[in-house]
């Protein structure tokens, strides 16, 4: 559901907290608590949170700027955040977080909504990701492709990231995708 509010001219969505009781290992209610959440370009200020929550989550923290951002608000606080970055000929699809106490709400599927409606630059859109998230980003239209088939840069920084990963036994692979619209 959307609503729109008249005093700050942001556009509210409602989603709902999962709220699971158990007791006596037997489920006895699932309460929907209505929260709201706000999606809006970053600004200036919110580039200590964006700062943090990449590096919280161990997302690659080079280049984060806060012009390329959207942000979920939520509490008096940003609680969610995402990025194109703006590369020539390969912008990217990346650094997607939600805090902890609020996934699960659909927060990260409205920011990487907005950020694609935003982006009205002609031409594919790729991402890199962990292997286990592919799933997640087919539902916006992402397909996996062969690395040889991804753009010269983003290949040089998915070799980097793989070995990183194998390197450290993190037990995931990197996937790049692709997003190829019409405007
Ligand atoms: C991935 C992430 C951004 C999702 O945020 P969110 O606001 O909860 O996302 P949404 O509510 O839109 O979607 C939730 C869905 O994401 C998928 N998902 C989240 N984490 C997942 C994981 N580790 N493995 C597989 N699927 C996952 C699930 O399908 C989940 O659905 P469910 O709630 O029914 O289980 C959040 O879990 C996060 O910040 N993770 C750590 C950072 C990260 O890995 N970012 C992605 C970098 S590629």
């Amino acid at each position: 559901m959307q609503t729109f509010d008249q005093n700050f001219g942001l556009p509210y969505f409602s989603v709902y907290h999962k709220v699971l009781s158990l007791t006596n290992n037997r489920l006895l209610i699932n309460v929907h608590i209505p929260m709201n959440v706000s999606i809006r370009q970053a600004a200036e200020t919110d580039q200590k949170p964006i700062q943090q929550m990449v590096r919280e989550e161990r997302l690659d923290p080079r280049g984060l700027r806060w012009q390329n951002f959207v942000v979920a608000e939520a509490d008096g606080k940003v609680v969610g955040i995402g990025q194109i970055r703006p590369f020539p000929d390969c912008p990217e699809l990346g650094s997607v977080v939600t805090l902890k106490k609020y996934r699960g709400q659909g927060i990260a599927k409205q920011i990487v909504e907005r950020l694609l409606a935003d982006w009205k630059t002609p031409g594919p859109i790729y991402l890199r990701t962990r292997d286990y998230m592919t799933n997640y980003y087919a539902q916006f239209g992402f397909k996996e492709i062969n690395l040889r088939d991804a753009p010269m840069p983003l290949r040089g920084t998915v070799r980097v990231a793989s070995f990183v990963t194998c390197l450290f036994r993190s037990g995931f692979k990197i996937a790049v995708m692709r997003l190829d619209r019409e405007l």
